[in-house]
Parts: structure tokens; C-alpha cells; sequence
């Protein structure tokens, strides 16, 4: 779905530009459109205007200029405890002095729900991320993970159709966050509610979203569900962002229809699919993932490219071995092979011939 498929979207940014000092944009002309269920991540470098658009989303900013639309219904001057959006801060924000109760009904409270009421939706969003024994507790008293759940129900108590949360899991240690990962991908999943999530974490991003947005400096760069952004980066900052790249600089000498072939800079020739170059003569760099390098030459097709290399270390790494090759006169070029029975560890000092499928190696902007 493309911005401009945005019929029946549940969120929308329209053209959607955010200056904080009235001269610089830390939002460029945002155009989003959101499906209702989906769970869309806005992924980035820090400052790349990630929680700026979430907090225009939630209407603690306002936008400077463009529209924000919410089930069809233009939101920008509604204020935000009237938007029915649920939100999770990367500080859990918990009420210090609030039991944990306390802090779920205090959502409630607010809206005017009934005690009884208050109490039964308290207790079901607290089994919903599995602390129903916790109501009593102060945040004080609970272990990280357990106050990020808390922050998770206090969103989810009042059935938000929309909820977002920024960096909710950056305080956890690895394990604890990958299962909460799966938490709330399940939560989110069994609710049908719609999330958009904030993070700089790639491999979070990749595991829980149906989309990705990858941000830099304002602007979208890429809007692809996970498996599309790491297999088709379209420019080279998405490629490098996106998990490992091997990257080679060279020049378009040839192209043929959905073929460009490359000169590297020390002269060497590869075959390449032109992405983000326009003709030969195109400075470029070269992509290509080190799961996708093959020193077998039985598994290339028979006209491929090759290219010399050197082995320099050879890394165990359990699941897989970690290659660092010598290969157009740079020392950091890496292959991934999967530690199968039958794979070959491959020795500092030997020299081979690598290659690939000419679909694997992106020609992109240099
Ligand atoms: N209240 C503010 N006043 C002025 N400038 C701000 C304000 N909030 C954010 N900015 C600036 O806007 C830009 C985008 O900030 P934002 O917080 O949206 O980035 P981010 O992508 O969430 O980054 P991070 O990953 O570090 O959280 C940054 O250059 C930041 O300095
Ligand atoms: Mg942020």
C-alpha cells in the first residue's frame, strides 16, 4: 500500500511538515497512510524525527503545516485525551506513588468510567500481559520488564483502537526484550488493534512489524514490509541501515535492461541490478549481503563475475561462521556461511574466487 492507496486508511499523515524554530524542518512532507490492524514501526537514526511524528500523532505536538487524519476525521486541533489514543513512553512512565491498580484505573478514572467497570477492565488488561497478581505493587517494587508490561496494559486498559509507543523496550535486558517482542506483536495481534511503533533497533523492527518506515533526517527513505526493505533497499542509506551490506564503489560501464555491469574502482567487473543509477557513467555503490556471497563456484551460474579474494580471519560464531575477505582491495568485506555439515571453514592466507547471483548485488546512489 502506497500513500497515494490511502482510501480507507485508519492513519494518515498528509503532507505532514514539523518545524520546532520556524526555520528548520525535522519533518519533511510526511505522507503515511496507515491500515486499520496494522503494526507499522518508524525506524531511524536518532533525530530523524521519529518521536516528533508520534507525538503529533498523539497531539502533544502540533504539526506546522499538512494534515493528520485518524479514521478519515481530520485530528490536528483535537487535543490529545480526546484522540482514544493509547500510548507507551520509552520512560514506562508509571505513577510513582500509584499502585499498579491504581495507575491502569487512573485512564479510566479520567474518561468517567464506573468503579465496577474501572475494576474489570483493570483486571483483564493486567492478565493480558500476564502481572494479575501485581495490582497492589508500586512501580517501585516491580523489575523492569514488569513495569514495561504495566505501561503495555495501562495503553491497552481503556481499548484504544490506536496505540503508540516509543522505544518501549529500550531499558530491557536482550532476552527479557526479545520475548516482550513477541508479547506484544501476539497482544497486538489477538486485539486487532493498530500500533505504531518507534525504534532504532533493526532486528526489533524486522521481527515485530507488518511494515517498516526507515526515517532519516525527516523524510521516509523506504516503506516496505520487513522481508522487501532487507532484500530490496532502494537507495544506499536503507542498505546500510538495514542489517550488514558488503558495499564496493565503482562506475557503471554497461547496462542492459535489468543489468548494469560495474567497474569497481581498482578495475574489476561485476554484474549488477540498477536500483538508484540512471546510465553508465553513474558513480555507484555496489550492495550485497554476506549471506549471499558464495566462494562455491559449482552454486554460481556459469557466466557470473567473480572476483579474487584473500581470507584475513575466520570467526566461529555458533550458528554461523563470519568470513573478513580481502576483496577489491578492501579489508572489510564478509561472508556469512551457515555452520552445516557440510560447509568448508575457510583458512586465513587462502586465496579463492568469490561471486553471487547478479539479482543479489544492488547497484544503488553513491
Ligand atoms: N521540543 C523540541 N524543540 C526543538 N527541537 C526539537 C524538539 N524535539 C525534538 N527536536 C529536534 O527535532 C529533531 C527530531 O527529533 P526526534 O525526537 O523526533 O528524533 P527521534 O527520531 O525520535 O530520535 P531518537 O532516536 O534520538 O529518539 C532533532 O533534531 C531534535 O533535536
Ligand atoms: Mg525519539
Amino acid at each position: 500500500m502506497d500513500a497515494s492507496a490511502s482510501d480507507g486508511a485508519f492513519v494518515e499523515f498528509d503532507r505532514v511538515q514539523k518545524s520546532y524554530d520556524g526555520e528548520t524542518l525535522v519533518v519533511k512532507d510526511l505522507n503515511l497512510a496507515i491500515g486499520k490492524g496494522e503494526f507499522l514501526t518508524m525506524l531511524g537514526p536518532s533525530g530523524s524525527g521519529k518521536t516528533t511524528c508520534l507525538m503529533m500523532l498523539a497531539g502533544f505536538e502540533t504539526a506546522t503545516h499538512g494534515e493528520i487524519r485518524l479514521g478519515g476525521k481530520e485530528i490536528n486541533n483535537i487535543p490529545p485525551h480526546k484522540r482514544g489514543i493509547g500510548m507507551v513512553f520509552q520512560n514506562y512512565a508509571l505513577f510513582p506513588h500509584m499502585t499498579v491498580a491504581e495507575n491502569l484505573a487512573f485512564p479510566l478514572e479520567v474518561r468517567n468510567m464506573s468503579k465496577s467497570e474501572r475494576e474489570q477492565k483493570v483486571k483483564r488488561a493486567l492478565d493480558m500481559v500476564q502481572m494479575g497478581d501485581f495490582g497492589g505493587r508500586r512501580p517501585a517494587q516491580l523489575s523492569g520488564g514488569q513495569q514495561q508490561r504495566i505501561a503495555l496494559a495501562r495503553a491497552l486498559v481503556f481499548e484504544a483502537e490506536l496505540v503508540l509507543m516509543d522505544e518501549p523496550l529500550g531499558a530491557l535486558d536482550k532476552q527479557l526484550r526479545e520475548h516482550m517482542q513477541f508479547e506484544i506483536k501476539h497482544i497486538a495481534d489477538n486485539l486487532g488493534i493498530t500500533v505504531v511503533y518507534v525504534t532504532h533497533d533493526q532486528t526489533e523492527a524486522l521481527t515485530m512489524s507488518d511494515r517498516v518506515a526507515v526515517f532519516n533526517d525527516g523524510k521516509i527513505q523506504q516503506l516496505a514490509p520487513p522481508d522487501e526493505l532487507y532484500e530490496s533497499p532502494e537507495n544506499s542509506f536503507v542498505a546500510q541501515f538495514i542489517g550488514e551490506n558488503n558495499t564496493l564503489m565503482g562506475k557503471v560501464t554497461k547496462m542492459n535492461g535489468d543489468r548494469a555491469e560495474v567497474t569497481l574502482d581498482d578495475g574489476e567487473v561485476i554484474d549488477t541490478v540498477p536500483v538508484n543509477v540512471n546510465g553508465v557513467g553513474d558513480r555507484t555503490l555496489v550492495s550485497i549481503r554476506p549471506e549471499r556471497v558464495e566462494f562455491n563456484r559449482d552454486r554460481l551460474p556459469a557466466d557470473a563475475h567473480t572476483l579474487k579474494a584473500e581470507v584475513l580471519e575466520f570467526i566461529y560464531m555458533g550458528d554461523i561462521y563470519r568470513t573478513r575477505l580481502r576483496v577489491a582491495g578492501k579489508d572489510d568485506f564478509i561472508v556469512k556461511t551457515r555452520n552445516a555439515p557440510d560447509q568448508r571453514r575457510l583458512t586465513p592466507g587462502e586465496k579463492l574466487e568469490i561471486g553471487w547471483r547478479p539479482e543479489d548485488c544492488r547497484a544503488l546512489d553513491a
